[in-house]
């Protein structure tokens, strides 16, 4: 009886380590999986992720919910590295476009997961007048200013705070003091970020800012998205809405002309679901402009406050991702300028044209010099106020 025993002890012993080496996953293709856990409490945890070029610590907080889902923030740039998601088996994949580590951050990021300050987008020139002053900003894109200049938020160290654990949720607090001037804006500006994850696989985004001058924001996130989990995948196969009639075309630097245009018959209908790749390589001087999309979108109900305005859907993962937003606009890129040159998470490989999407709710681009689009002005005494949520669910 005795050897029964330690026989069968011994079997249990095997099949729980072959479980757990399952579990963990193994070889390149899954190292990004994770197994599915169950009523656990959401919680907070840190840990260091490197030091900035000039002596900086940067942490990495896993922001987990009950369900098993996991989102890495880190304090540089307040940048998602990693976010797992379920597909309809109940297989955790992270399913963001990043980097292994803070130095491959600081070298070459095309924004990957970064918080976007002052102003996300384009300003065309790197220039705008408030008040009578003319601001010259960076011009860190041709001759336009892009996501904030040369170092926008994406760039700099923010300081974290990990709010107390609900019982649903887990919130992690990031703050950011722009002085006057920095990057050529006016005001010291104070910037607060709240990422919360909650036990519904919802990850709130909401942003928050206060400054001593009049000046402009625009603030947004820059998660490239890639929702089969195998960042070796196109995501032409994703299928996408956006409730928008209109979107802004651009000139040849991707600065709107000031049209808003009707989508009805053209590439750039989404209100019903359709695959990114359905129409993106068809004759359109749009689409040359941008190599693929790289437009803003004119959302409807934009009195509504936080409603839904875009969903993407993977088929093959089951995958499903709704994004409701306070904004009037939304950016949908493409990944057009991924190029095969940036490592990827996965070893050995690199991310190659068209591997991720982004979808990033923002103010019209280049609305300081445009008077028809919904003013981006910031007074003293007023609060900067914008949510976004990214919802996770299949079918
Ligand atoms: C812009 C693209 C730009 C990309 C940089 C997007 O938000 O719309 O034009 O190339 O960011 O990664």
């Amino acid at each position: 009886m005795k050897n029964l025993n330690d026989i069968l002890q011994f079997n249990i012993l095997i099949l729980l380590s072959i479980l757990m080496i399952q579990c963990t996953g193994t070889g390149a293709k899954q190292n990004n999986k994770t197994a599915l856990k169950s009523n656990e409490m959401p919680q907070i945890t840190k840990e260091m992720f490197g030091t900035t070029f000039n002596g900086q610590a940067v942490e990495k907080y896993t922001l987990s919910n009950s369900l098993g889902m996991q989102v890495d923030i880190i304090t540089y740039g307040g940048i998602i590295t990693r976010w797992t998601a379920p597909n309809k088996d109940g297989v955790f994949q992270d399913v963001v476009l990043g980097y292994n580590s803070l130095d491959q951050y600081m070298e070459s990021n095309p924004y990957f997961g970064a918080l976007i300050g002052r102003y996300g987008n384009r300003i065309a020139n790197g220039q705008f007048t408030l008040n009578n002053n003319t601001y010259q900003l960076a011009q860190n894109n041709g001759k336009n200013h892009l996501h904030g200049g040369d170092k926008g938020f994406d760039k700099v160290v923010w300081t974290a705070e990990p709010m107390p654990p609900k019982d649903d949720s887990v919130t992690l607090k990031l703050t950011y003091l722009s002085v006057d001037g920095e990057e050529g804006y006016p005001g010291n500006l104070q910037t607060t970020v709240l990422y919360t994850l909650t036990n519904e696989n919802v990850l709130d985004v909401e942003y928050k800012a206060t400054s001593d001058q009049e000046t402009i924001v625009n603030l947004t996130q820059h998660t490239y998205f890639n929702l089969s989990g195998d960042f070796s995948n196109t995501i032409l196969d994703h299928e996408i809405t956006i409730d928008a009639d209109a979107y802004l075309p651009v000139d040849e630097t991707l600065i709107p002309t000031g049209v808003v245009a009707d989508v009805s018959g053209t590439p750039f209908d989404f209100r019903n679901a359709k695959a990114i790749g359905k129409q993106i390589n068809d004759t359109n001087e749009q689409l040359s402009r941008g190599l693929g999309y790289d437009h803003c979108w004119v959302l409807n109900n934009q009195n509504s406050g936080l409603r839904e305005v875009a969903t993407a859907y993977h088929k093959d993962s089951g995958r499903y991702l709704e994004i409701a937003t306070t904004e009037p606009g939304i950016q949908l890129y493409t990944g057009n300028f991924l190029d095969g040159t940036l490592p990827s998470k996965q070893k050995g490989e690199t991310y190659n044209y068209r591997t991720g999407f982004c979808l990033e709710t923002q103010h019209f681009p280049d609305s300081p010099n445009q008077s028809n689009f919904p003013i981006v002005v910031l007074k003293p005494g007023e609060m900067y106020n914008s949510k976004t949520t990214f919802k996770f669910s299949t079918k």
